[in-house]
């Protein structure tokens, strides 16, 4: 099994790049994993031409076809996400909207190998996890149209800083733990 994990935001050194460190740590015993941040990749705006309705490819040719190939080679995608300003990062906006060729609301779409399995942790500093479930549902959301299964998401209040993160790595290995059982599960099935 192959497992991608993505940290959304560009901060590479703080609390989101280290529950991804966490969750790429410790699935890495069991699968073969990829780590990556969405700041590796130059990705332009959606131009919202709408060409890609009509040929499933988008005129721009940047980053976005390189990270593409990660999800199509990931049997296990989890995506890290901090809320800013009660949303996703902009980067990782970005990357979604260029996703349009592959959206399945469209024909012809592109399509990425079907029975992947999608995974979210969405962290903020603040209390309420309304903002969390936010997060999650759009990445869901995502997912969903791209054809990979949202499969379990992880809400993290109160982290402000990569040491907050630290201390709560539990509930981190816990949610790992799930994601290896779904993993291992997916793998003897397909036997
Ligand atoms: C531009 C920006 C906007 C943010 N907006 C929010 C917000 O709306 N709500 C919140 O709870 N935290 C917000 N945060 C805090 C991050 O979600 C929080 O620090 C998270 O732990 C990410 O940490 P990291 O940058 O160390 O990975 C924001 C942070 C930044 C940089």
């Amino acid at each position: 099994m192959n497992a991608l994990v993505l940290n959304c935001c560009p901060v590479r050194a703080g609390a989101t790049a280290f529950i991804s460190e966490t969750v790429a740590s410790r699935l890495g015993a069991h699968f073969s994993v990829r780590s990556l941040c969405i700041d590796d990749y130059q990705i332009c705006f959606c131009r919202g031409c709408r060409m890609c309705h009509a040929t499933a490819e988008c005129a721009l040719d940047d980053g976005v076809r390189e990270l593409m190939r990660e999800f199509e080679q990931a049997d296990i995608i989890v995506c890290v996400s901090p809320s800013y300003w009660a949303d996703i990062p902009a980067q990782f906006k970005a990357f979604i909207d260029r996703c349009t060729p592959w959206c399945d609301t469209h024909e012809p779409h592109a399509k990425i190998p079907s029975g992947k399995l999608g995974y979210t942790v969405a962290l903020r500093t603040g209390g309420a996890e309304a903002e969390c479930l936010r997060i999650i549902s759009s990445i869901e959301h995502f997912y969903g149209h791209l054809g990979i299964k949202p499969n379990g998401s992880l809400v993290m209040t109160r982290i402000a800083s990569r040491e907050d993160a630290e201390k709560r790595l539990d509930e981190q290995n816990d949610f790992c733990d799930k994601i290896i059982r779904d993993g291992i599960a997916k793998a003897s099935a397909a036997d």
